[in-house]
């Protein structure tokens, strides 16, 4: 359902011509939106009709309704040829399914989970996982399994529609090839703490509850890309993103962010995009921003009239996404000799004394 709106307030944002907006577009069947090609062809494995059928060489196998507490590997299911498969399953997908324990093979590449219940998700701490990217939707993941940093190839761990409320990023210590983690939905707060993740390139916290960025997010310095788009963050403070040295692409749109303040300067060496749209933001000062390689800057659909010192502050080329505010019209023309102004042909500015 809040993949729902979300999407709709994203259609919407399409249709205010928000080229921006990073809501996936693509709903497949069901409504999971893939982080990889989308497999023609999958070997189906439905275990309410009880046929096994074999999963040997097959590249990509589903299976569907697998309603078991004693098996733990759906994998069993697959026939004869098992427990030893000749070439390993690249893509496992389980969906509609209800496990007691789950116990996933350490041979699959490419692990989905969605719409699943299980008591419990358990990783073998004593096996080498071949597993790059785990994508789990709607189950019952309220915490990270123990020895999960038994993947060490994880390149990539997506979970939505999860209870999960809390985050510990330190959890996932160990894992020194992921590169992307991005958790929705019921987030309330996240814990950097002695994270140590050095691959670490992206973290997506779109569409949660969380009301604070933490103050130790900048220990994460090989971040290039962080989304807190969809939260309820009232107060920023820029400056606590300082120490990213690598980040490239900021977004925190769609927030109730009433308040961003940088008292001291703020410091961002690589940033290129920074998406503040549809956050109800009345001011904005970047007197002591920083950010010599910015492209673009979105700050449609806000209620702003002006940006307080934005001459000289950003490279020439750099756009400012410009839609849906009422601006100060003498600003607005200076503001044009200084940035590129896009209001995306809805241009509205009021002549204010
Ligand atoms: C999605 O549905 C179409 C048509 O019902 C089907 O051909 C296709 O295999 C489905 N894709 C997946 C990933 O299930
Ligand atoms: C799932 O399994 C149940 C019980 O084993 C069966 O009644 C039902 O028809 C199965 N559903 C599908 C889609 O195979
Ligand atoms: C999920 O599994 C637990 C434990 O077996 C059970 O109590 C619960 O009813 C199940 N939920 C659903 C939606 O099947
Ligand atoms: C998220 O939290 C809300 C409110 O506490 C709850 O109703 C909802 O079921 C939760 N979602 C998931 C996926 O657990
Ligand atoms: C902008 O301000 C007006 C008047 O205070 C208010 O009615 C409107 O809801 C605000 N819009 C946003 C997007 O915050
Ligand atoms: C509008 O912008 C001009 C130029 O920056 C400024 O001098 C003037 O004070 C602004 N008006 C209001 C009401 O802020």
């Amino acid at each position: 359902m809040k993949e729902l709106i979300t999407c709709l307030m994203c259609l919407l944002a399409l249709v205010a011509a928000d080229p921006t907006c990073s809501c996936h577009s693509v709903v497949e069947n069901n409504s999971w939106p893939w982080g990889d090609n989308i497999i023609s062809k999958w070997n189906r494995v439905t275990i309410g009709d009880s046929v096994a059928r074999s999963c040997d060489g097959a590249a990509a196998v589903l299976f569907e309704n697998v309603t078991t507490s004693k098996i733990t590997d759906p994998l069993a299911y697959c026939g004869k040829q098992l427990p030893i498969l000749e070439k390993p399953i690249q893509h496992m997908w389980i969906r509609d399914s209800n496990f007691g324990r789950l116990v996933p093979s350490p041979k699959v590449a490419v692990m989905r989970i969605s719409d699943t219940n299980f008591t419990k998700l358990i990783f073998d701490n004593t096996v080498t996982y071949q597993t790059q990217r785990i994508y789990l939707k709607n189950v019952p993941l309220d915490a990270i399994p123990k020895n999960l940093n038994a993947m060490q190839n994880l390149v990539s761990f997506v979970a939505k529609e999860i209870p999960l409320q809390k985050f510990i990023l330190s959890q996932f210590n160990g894992l020194n090839k992921l590169q992307r983690i991005t958790i929705s939905n019921n987030l309330t707060s996240i814990a950097i703490g002695a994270a140590d993740l050095p691959a670490l390139i992206s973290l997506n916290f779109h569409s949660n509850q969380i009301e604070k960025v933490p103050g130790d997010i900048s220990t994460l310095k090989s971040l290039e890309m962080l989304n807190f788009c969809f939260n309820k963050i009232t107060h920023l403070d820029m400056s606590v993103f300082n120490g990213l040295d690598f980040l490239q692409d900021l977004k925190i749109s769609h927030n109730p962010l009433l308040i961003i303040n940088s008292p001291t300067t703020v410091n961002l060496p690589a940033l290129q995009h920074l998406h503040l749209q549809h956050s109800h933001l009345e001011r904005l000062d970047v007197a002591l921003w920083h950010m010599p390689k910015l492209a673009s800057m979105n700050l449609n659909w806000n209620n702003l009239t002006q940006v307080a010192n934005l001459e000289g502050q950003f490279p020439k080329g750099a756009i400012v996404y410009a839609a849906g505010n009422t601006w100060n019209c003498t600003w607005l023309n200076e503001a044009a000799t200084v940035v590129v102004i896009d209001q995306q042909d809805r241009p509205r500015c009021k002549n204010l004394a």
